[in-house]
């Protein structure tokens, strides 16, 4: 992506997300004018007076360096000499620019904005209204469900392939989401009694899991994805049980196929859009995505995606996680063990189940050595 595409996108973007953030800072100086110059009434410090060398200066005010400051902040990224190679490293600052509800500000301080007034704030309140609605629910209405997926006869629903490559994509999501939520939240959540020494040390620790466990969540989404596509693909009853909300208020589950419409849009929004949106600008922050110019324009607006998508994807997973642990009966035995009871899969997914009976899908799929009373094969009719 070249520089000029990488600034606009940057200024585009920034400058939507941070007329989000509209409250004024009082770090950044008054409203822009049309012309992108400083805005007016912005008062630039005195000019120093012609006797007042840098060591005059530095003499008679210690620290002032603000005809530095203004040469870069005039520079307009043109860059300074510097030994350190790479993108970028003669630019101090980037330019100052002109963001709605951010005014004359530059793109690291819209992004700062963007991030300390919009992200966290409104990201950390819809995560808590998800967990509260989700404790609301389980205490108003309990588990769902009455059949026990153990005794009977049974019928496989996840090989021991599908299981394995679930939880460890599970697994690599509750470290990412532990580790980022520490990182984004820590700060007010942590901090406060653990201290900077502890606080630092356990941030630090939890930032190079999080770098690293990353690109394996990349590839274990991915194996998901292709594991589960063919049964998440929409079919015509799926409209049924969206419309009857799947029963969940009338109490009669909705026939379903081997997962309902529920499933699949966790699948569609959350393993793919949500998964995608994550995964890709989650490897331009590591460094991972080839022939990248890794600007700070770059690694803002991938910064800006990932963290959003990543706050929509916890609230998605954490109704997920409540299904497959306490809100579904025998949710959770069907993916620890695999198999399911004759009972739950009539009441859960009776379409997928009437498939069985009628032998169009095959009642055990792998070889699994467990596999015992299983549904005996019919010839299909
Ligand atoms: C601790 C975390 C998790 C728990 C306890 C959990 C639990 C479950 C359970 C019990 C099922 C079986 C549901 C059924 O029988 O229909 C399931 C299915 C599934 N889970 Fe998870 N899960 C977790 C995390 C994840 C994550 C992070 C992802 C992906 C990002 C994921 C993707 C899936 C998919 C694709 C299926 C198959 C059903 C479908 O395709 O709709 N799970 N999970």
């Amino acid at each position: 992506m070249n520089k000029a595409l990488s600034r606009w996108l940057a200024v585009t973007l920034l400058g939507a997300a941070s007329a989000w953030a509209q409250a004024p800072d009082p770090a950044t100086p008054p409203a822009a004018t049309a012309s992108n110059g400083p805005p007016p009434g912005f008062v630039a410090p005195a000019e120093p007076k012609a006797d007042d060398s840098n060591a005059a200066r530095a003499k008679s005010q210690p620290g002032n360096n603000a005809p530095f400051w203004r040469g870069v902040r005039n520079s307009g990224e043109t860059a300074g000499v510097t030994q350190v190679p790479g993108l970028e490293t003669g630019v101090l600052i980037q330019r100052f620019e002109r963001y709605p509800g951010v005014d004359y500000a530059t793109a690291g301080e819209a992004w700062r904005q963007v991030r300390n007034r919009f992200i966290i704030p409104y990201g950390g309140a819809l995560m808590l209204i998800a967990l509260v609605a989700i404790a609301l629910f389980y205490f108003g209405r309990g588990s769902m469900g009455h059949a026990s997926a153990e005794g009977g006869r049974r019928i496989e629903r996840f090989t021991p392939f599908e299981r394995a490559a679930h939880w460890l994509n599970a697994i690599a999501f509750v470290l990412l989401g532990v580790s980022g939520i520490v990182m984004a939240f820590g700060k007010f959540l942590l901090l406060p009694w653990m201290g900077h020494t502890v606080f630092g040390l356990i941030t630090y620790w939890l930032k190079t899991l999080h770098n690293f466990v990353g690109p394996l969540f990349a590839v274990s989404l991915l194996v998901i994805f292709f594991t589960f596509v063919k049964d998440n693909l929409p079919r015509r009853e799926d409209w049924t049980w969206v419309k009857k909300a799947g029963g969940m208020f009338s109490g009669h589950e909705v026939p379903s196929h081997r997962f309902n419409a529920g499933e699949k849009g966790i699948f569609w929004g959350g393993v793919f859009v949500l998964g995608l949106t994550v995964v890709l600008s989650g490897l331009v922050l590591d460094h991972l995505v080839p022939n990248l110019a890794y600007t700070r324009g770059t690694m803002q607006i991938a910064h800006m995606f990932h963290a959003t998508g990543a706050v929509l994807m916890l609230c998605a997973f954490f109704g997920h996680i409540y299904l497959g642990t306490l809100g579904m009966r025998g949710a959770y035995t069907a993916m620890r063990k695999g198999y399911v009871s004759e009972a739950w899969a009539q009441e859960h997914h009776a379409l997928w189940y009437e498939d069985i009976r009628a032998g169009k899908i095959p009642a055990q799929r792998s070889g699994d050595p467990a596999a015992r009373d299983t549904l005996p094969q019919t010839r299909q009719a």
